[in-house]
């Protein structure tokens, strides 16, 4: 999935004749999943028309203060779509609305909106080769990268002029693969590898019965769901469960038993930088699996049961530079218990459920969690969908990581 998908971008046409291209750009930004709105300075609508932008982007076009042709003249706030962006891209930027840019020279709706701005802005030079070279333009170049605005550079061919050279705005392909690109080496969580346990565990008795619990996996779904979407390598080690992940680079190690759990657990964590165990694995599992199917025979039945490997507490063992994340689920004296679990399992952050909270555990879409760190600063949380708990978590996992 592109990193573009969800993005919101706000996307400046000036007014030169690649602002024709911007019709495959706007295709492609909804191709990978972006919501487009589209801003247009006067003089760009001679080389494509609104109606083109409007249809591709599903959105109306906007391109002065006001709207002429409405009589109640509705205001655009450009401070609005500029805060709506998640990013910004001028393409076309031509030498006169680059000039206007560095000076704030404020006379149109594009640059107002620029100048309102919080989001990353990206801006696509196009114009003829000798334009391109003069300086007034490469001194434009450099004070716009000295107000942080991320330029992608003009490609060389043939020009609109005739001549040949350097000038000709990215292609569309070519810009979506730079954003692309930039985006992703900008996601907090790059290069981080992340192993999640999710779900429950089975723990057979003969060939058709186990013993399991009521754990849906989701928790540990959307873990892996959001760190992968924060730039993570995932490893989810998921016992039975119906979920699937979002995001197709993120290695499922499917599991049964607890058994099985702890031995894929072990085989990734060497290389691990965070560990975040949300599986409810099975404590107990039936010390002798009968082969054949139990029959039926006596009144009464019974089941020696012996004790799984704790698979999280075996990683506290022997943790060298990972995070450690566990979860508890407590019905009494939370707080005091949880602070147990975090020594005797040697973790460094404890996600702590009470049952006692409703809307919290088992089958809910939604959590309410208590952080607890090493140190035991207890941090309560309101009550959440479990994806926002899950954006919480790997909050912590980027504090952890700038902090270090
Ligand atoms: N866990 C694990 N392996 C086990 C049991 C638990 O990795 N065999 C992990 C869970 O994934 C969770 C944490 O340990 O992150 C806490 O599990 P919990 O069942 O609340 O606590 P236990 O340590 O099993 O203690 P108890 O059941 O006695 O409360």
């Amino acid at each position: 999935m592109s990193v573009l998908n969800g993005k919101k971008i706000l996307l400046g046409v000036s007014g030169g004749i690649a602002a024709y291209k911007t019709a495959s750009l706007v295709r492609l930004f909804i191709k990978a999943g972006a919501h487009v709105q589209v801003i247009m300075t006067p003089a760009s609508k001679d080389f494509v028309t609104p109606l083109t932008l409007s249809t591709l982007s599903k959105n109306p076009v906007h391109s002065s203060f006001f709207n002429q042709e409405d009589q109640d003249a509705v205001w655009n706030n450009h401070v609005e779509l500029a805060l709506w962006a998640d990013l910004m891209l001028i393409a076309p930027a031509t030498a006169n609305t680059l000039s206007k840019m560095v000076t704030g020279n404020c006379d149109n709706l594009l640059i107002a909106t620029y100048l309102s701005a919080k989001c990353p802005v990206y801006f696509a030079p196009a114009m003829d080769l000798d334009m391109y070279k003069h300086p007034s333009t490469l001194s434009g170049f450099t004070a716009l990268k000295q107000f942080g605005n991320i330029m992608i550079p003009a490609e060389n061919g043939e020009l609109a002029s005739g001549l040949s050279g350097e000038g000709r705005m990215a292609e569309p392909e070519n810009i979506i693969a730079f954003l692309e690109a930039d985006l992703e080496s900008k996601l907090p969580l790059k290069g981080k590898k992340i192993l999640i346990t999710a779900g429950p565990t089975y723990e057979a008795i003969d060939p058709v019965r186990f013993i399991g619990n009521h754990s849906s996996g989701k928790m540990g779904f959307d873990l892996a769901n959001e760190a992968a979407n924060l730039g993570a390598e995932v490893v989810l080690v998921a016992g039975p469960t119906h979920y699937k992940v979002k995001y197709s680079q993120i290695q499922v190690v499917n599991v049964v038993s607890a058994q099985e759990m702890y031995e894929a657990c072990h085989l990734y964590f060497d290389h691990a930088d965070v560990a975040i165990a949300a599986a409810a694995v099975a404590d107990y599992r039936p010390k002798v699996v009968a082969l054949q199917k139990i029959k039926k025979a006596s009144d009464e039945f019974s089941i020696e049961l012996e004790k799984t490997k704790d698979i999280l507490a075996s990683l506290g063992a022997i943790k060298k530079k990972q995070f450690l994340i566990g979860f508890a689920l407590e019905t009494e004296n939370e707080i005091e218990n949880a602070k147990l679990k975090i020594q005797k399992k040697n973790l460094d952050l404890i996600v702590l459920n009470s049952l006692q909270d409703e809307g919290a555990g088992f089958k809910k879409e939604t959590n309410k969690v208590t952080f607890i760190d090493q140190k035991f600063k207890v941090e309560p949380m309101e009550l959440k969908s479990k994806e926002s708990v899950a954006v919480d978590i790997l909050n912590k996992v980027i504090s952890h990581f700038s902090e270090l």
